[in-house]
């Protein structure tokens, strides 16, 4: 709550220079608050309602429309566990609720040290590394729930390491692993 009072104005402030007056400005600078405070505290909110000389009711209403906008803080690692059909039927549901017993967070929940977020989604795009989840930027497939678990453990130990792989699909599955040396 303190440190949504004291949020840093300067980096609000340049967004809004650049917006103001302007007509659809709303979602541009939403977007960039989130980007540049992770999320929208609500004193944030508060600034751009009265920069923008919006009711901070209508800002709200579509900061909770779209799934981009977060209204509350979110970990440094954003986890998105994939419960659509095809990772349902293989187990999911159990991976889901391995990792947010071992994060000690529900899905949709931040760990208190602010390092994960966990969400689930409803297809990754991956079906065929089912059951899969995204960690940042990061497509892991075919998972056990060991495996999911193992997966955060390198995020928590060696999180510069890992996001050097962001964007790679990794197929962690049994028959990927026997190949590795790590
Ligand atoms: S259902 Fe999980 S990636 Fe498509």
């Amino acid at each position: 709550m303190s440190e949504e009072r004291s949020f840093e104005r300067t980096a609000l402030d340049e967004i809004l220079s650049h917006y103001e007056g302007q007509p659809g400005a709303l979602i541009p600078v939403l977007q960039q608050a989130q980007d540049a405070y992770g999320y929208l505290p609500r004193p944030v909110i508060a600034a751009i309602a009265e920069r923008l000389r919006l009711p901070a009711a209508r800002i709200y209403g579509v900061a909770t429309f779209y799934a981009q906008f977060h209204l509350k803080p979110r970990g440094r690692h954003i986890v998105r566990v994939c419960l659509g059909t095809a990772c349902h039927v293989r187990g999911g549901e159990r991976i889901a609720e391995q990792l947010a017993e071992s994060l000690g967070v529900a899905v949709g929940g931040t760990t208190e040290d602010r390092l994960f977020t966990l969400e689930k989604v409803a297809c990754l795009g991956a079906c065929g590394l089912a059951p899969a989840m995204v960690v940042d930027g990061t497509t892991y497939g075919r998972l056990t729930p060991k495996a999911a678990l193992n997966v955060i453990e390198r995020y928590r130990r060696e999180p510069a390491e890992v996001a050097t792989q962001g964007g790679q699909a990794q197929d962690i599955g049994p028959s990927s692993q026997r190949g590795r040396s790590a």
